[in-house]
């Protein structure tokens, strides 16, 4: 007979009444996979999407797959089983990682679950100086910062644009991070700082004091002052909220300066920027467990902290999906599945 577990499983695409808290077989791995017994998952954008059929997309776009299905794609928790290749980690080690994504972007990746079938490349040992709630916040937003301002890591095709996304050097530049209260934004604002960069964040009110602490140089309340009529000269702008009217940022950039897009569609300033001499780039995160590693001693050395904005238990996964719904997330939500 299958092992069972609970998990929160959608049985049909919708708002957050889909998310059904039940019984569903415990996932089998393969040779070089991991069983990881979750402790936590944290929300990002994308399972809104996915919960949602991706209706933000054209129909053609649209995905099919089998129901049920189960969201989600960052986990931190402890492994309870290894595939026979698996020589790196080991029965009872505390872990953390983005599982499959974007490769299982369209299916979920199954991480509002109890147990978890993980790739030993996209895993990584958890950060000991932080708990399991605070390590399920970091994976994808954490990966995102870093693959947009350190490293891409990867030679994967950039399904946004012809040519490979390149960080740039920080240390000395002034660098605006707009949705700095938000997953990517908090995390974003702190790498910027570690890389020694002077960071102008911009968020609504509610974060200037998180943000003064997280060490922001200048907070720029969006809600108060357009913030791209008050910056000017600014090597680099990170944009991690999107939507419409990205290309306002352009004239607050100087010369040979940068705008990165962490949600690029929509985006219709191409030609302003060639004209200003402003490159603008953006890609898509990937799984990457030696990122994960280390990115993760920021973690543990508490140069970079992962902000809680909530938690709720995995069986209220729709209560923290409206949470999500909200928007004015400030840092992570996390279902604790302990
Ligand atoms: N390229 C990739 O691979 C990738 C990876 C991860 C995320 N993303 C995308 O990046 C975006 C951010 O993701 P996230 O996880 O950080 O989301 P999030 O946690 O929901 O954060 C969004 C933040 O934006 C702020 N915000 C909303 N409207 C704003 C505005 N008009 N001006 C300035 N700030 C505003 C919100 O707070 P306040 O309004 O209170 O300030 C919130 O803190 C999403 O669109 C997501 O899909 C892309």
């Amino acid at each position: 007979m299958t092992d069972m577990m609970k998990a929160v499983r959608l049985h049909e695409f919708g708002g957050p009444d889909v998310l059904r808290y039940e019984d569903a077989p415990r996932p089998e791995i393969s040779a070089d996979d991991v069983l990881v017994r979750v402790h936590a998952a944290s929300l990002n954008p994308p399972d809104l999407y996915l919960r949602d059929g991706y209706r933000v997309l054209p129909p053609e776009w649209h995905p099919s797959p089998r129901f049920p299905l189960i969201l989600g794609t960052d986990v931190s928790g402890e492994i309870s089983a290894v595939g026979e290749n698996v020589t790196q980690f080991k029965v009872g080690d505390e872990v953390y990682a983005m599982v499959r994504f974007p490769h299982d972007l369209m299916t979920g990746s199954n991480a509002y679950a109890e147990y978890v079938r993980v790739p030993t490349s996209d895993l990584a040992l958890k950060p000991s100086g932080v708990d399991h709630i605070q390590a399920a916040g970091a994976p994808m937003s954490l990966l995102t910062a870093w693959q947009f301002l350190v490293d891409l890591g990867h030679d994967e095709p950039n399904p946004f644009q012809i040519f490979a996304h390149a960080p740039e050097p920080l240390d000395g530049k002034t660098v605006l991070v707009n949705g700095a209260g938000g997953g990517v934004g908090h995390l974003a604002v702190q790498i910027a700082k570690w890389q020694g960069a002077k960071v102008i964040a911009v968020a609504s009110s509610k974060h200037e004091a998180l943000l003064n602490d997280l060490g922001a140089d200048i907070i720029l309340d969006y809600t108060k002052a357009a913030a791209e009529t008050v910056a000017k000269d600014v090597d680099l702008v990170l944009d991690a909220v999107g939507g419409a009217g990205m290309e306002r940022f352009l004239p607050c950039i100087r010369q040979h300066g940068a705008l990165f897009l962490v949600n690029p569609l929509g985006f219709s300033g191409h030609h302003e920027a060639a004209r200003r001499k402003i490159t603008v780039s953006t890609t898509q995160v990937r799984s990457n467990g030696a990122q994960l590693a280390e990115a993760g001693r920021l973690l543990d050395n508490g140069s970079v902290r992962v902000v809680i904005d909530s938690t709720y238990p995995l069986a209220q996964a729709s209560a923290a999906h409206r949470r999500a719904s909200e928007g004015s997330i400030q840092g992570k939500i996390v279902l604790d599945v302990a």
